[in-house]
């Protein structure tokens, strides 16, 4: 292969495939977002043909700016396998023999070790993932490897390639969702006595246990996998052999290659499902709120650990220091993950506005689909394993500060006026009550613990010695026992309740 540069071993996208190889020129030449002139970019001269149809070359720039390869290996496995049910499919159907299936096979395993030893090597005339393949079949194999693509087209087989990736990443994804979700629970568990203030507003309102606040994250996260499972329902369909887009004359059975993908349905309209990406969408989507879901947490970690908040130190296993100040250290984990969110964003907003102009069926737009999808995977994961192992190790709650933040503030003023109310005081008129005497308590520059008895009394002669006992923080954290609240009883309830649902 002429102009081919020599290979260097490059770890690109991610760990998925840790020894895969592809040519420099392919990951460290810019993204052609502007026509550079053409003699910058190494492009092999010799291009391939297409059918008899055409006579020149394609231009070497135009080469590449075509040519998804540079990401698109990262669904080698997913098109070997696709390939693989396909021929197997072909021999079952009478369409080659079965000696010729066991061929084909034979040549995609042979692809399949060559890629795991970093010897299968496509450069940018290959095109994509799926020529690539098909020409080192061609090579293995000679003619019998010709005859592979019958009955189908690159459209049905990037589909099915992309959602066969994409639900394995999910299922990847709903391990470390439920790993994350069992830190968070072991975290509510030692700490279900432990209060912290409950904000509105960011103003201190009334407090909560540590485990409830923390518990709100477990039911996020709950509905993440929820959310993920549902959208993997609409992953496993699968397109292939619905061709390039209007099915194909050859008898190949669907149903079978569906089958041995694990595929639970097949697409009913072959121009839908060589177009749709809308399980695409959905997932980034999906991902999107998971993220937004780390990144809360994470603005919460961030304040906590500020010395105006001080209710968490963070371990030097999560933590940075300033490469100017001496004394700081900084909560760089979450900062990223609050950082990253908008990635995530940007990727759904992008494949949204690749689809919302497509006529059917198949066009080059979509192959924009992929980066945006895979990149949204790693970081959604990588976020997910930070956040854990910052949750795991990174950080301690400090129980003086917090002893000290329920206890010093009016965030019991709502329990004095529930008092009146158990005593037969309307609301309302409770409500205005406790407002006149925190004011008082205010200008005097004392907590309504601070008032004496006689001083209730005259606000109100329902109040008796009792009163000072509702006001402790832990009474007032206890007594919420409505159902979802806070207190204590119901807080262990609601941890026994999400162990079951994140138990392995
Ligand atoms: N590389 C292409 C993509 O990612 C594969 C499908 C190409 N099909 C076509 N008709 N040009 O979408």
């Amino acid at each position: 292969m002429a102009g081919l540069v020599p290979m260097t071993k490059l770890n690109i996208l991610d760990n998925q495939h840790p020894t895969r190889t592809v040519a420099p020129s392919l990951e460290l030449a810019p993204r052609p977002t502007s026509l550079a002139p053409h003699s910058r970019h190494q492009v092999p001269e010799e291009q391939p043909r297409w059918s008899q149809r055409f006579e020149g070359a394609l231009h070497p720039f135009i080469t590449r700016f075509n040519a998804s390869i540079g990401f698109d290996l990262t669904l080698l496995q997913q098109d070997l396998d696709g390939s693989i049910a396909h021929g197997r499919m072909l021999a079952a159907c009478g369409v080659i023999t079965a000696a010729e299936a066991e061929q084909v096979v034979d040549g995609l395993e042979t692809v399949r070790r060559e890629a795991a030893a970093g010897t299968f090597c496509p450069g940018v005339e290959a095109e994509d993932v799926h020529f690539a393949v098909e020409r080192r079949l061609i090579e293995l194999v000679g003619d019998v490897g010709k005859k592979l693509h019958t009955g189908r087209s690159r459209n049905d087989q990037v589909g099915t390639d992309l959602r066969l990736w994409l639900r394995e990443r999910i299922d990847e994804l709903e391990v470390l969702l439920r790993r994350y979700g069992q830190t968070l629970l072991r975290l509510a568990e030692a700490h279900v006595d432990t209060m912290i203030p409950g904000y509105t507003h960011l103003q201190r309102a009334q407090p909560l246990s540590l485990a409830h606040h923390l518990l709100a994250y477990v039911e996020m996260t709950r509905r993440d996998r929820q959310r993920l499972a549902q959208v993997r329902q609409r992953v496993n369909v699968s397109p292939l052999g619905a061709a390039a887009l209007a099915g194909t004359p050859v008898p190949i059975d669907r149903r079978q290659t569906a089958a041995a993908l694990g595929f639970a349905e097949i697409y009913r309209n072959s121009l839908d499902a060589v177009s749709d990406r809308d399980f695409a969408v959905e997932f980034l989507a999906a991902a999107s709120l998971v993220m937004v879901h780390l990144s809360r947490l994470s603005e919460e970690v961030i304040l906590w650990a500020s010395q105006e908040f001080a209710f968490i130190s963070l371990t030097d296993r999560c933590a940075t220091g300033s490469s100017l100040m001496p004394q700081k250290k900084n909560p760089d984990v979450p900062e990223l993950v609050r950082g990253k969110t908008g990635r995530v964003f940007g990727h759904l907003q992008a494949l949204l506005t690749v689809m919302k102009g497509l006529p059917l069926a198949y066009n080059k737009d979509l192959q924009e689909d992929k980066e945006g999808l895979f990149d949204a995977v790693r970081t959604t994961r990588d976020c997910l394993e930070a956040m854990t192992i910052l949750l795991e190790e990174g950080l301690s709650f400090q129980p003086q500060r917090l002893v000290a933040a329920v206890g010093n503030d009016f965030a019991n003023a709502t329990d004095v006026a529930d008092y009146l109310v158990a005593r037969g005081v309307p609301f309302r008129e409770a409500y205005g009550l406790v407002g006149g005497l925190v004011k008082t308590c205010l200008q005097q520059g004392i907590l309504l613990r601070d008032v004496p008895l006689e001083q209730w009394q005259q606000v109100h002669s329902a109040f008796a010695e009792d009163i000072f006992a509702a006001l402790e923080p832990r009474q007032v954290v206890a007594a919420r026992l409505s159902e979802g609240g806070t207190g204590f009883a119901r807080v262990r309830e609601a941890l026994e309740q999400a162990k079951a649902a994140f138990a392995d």
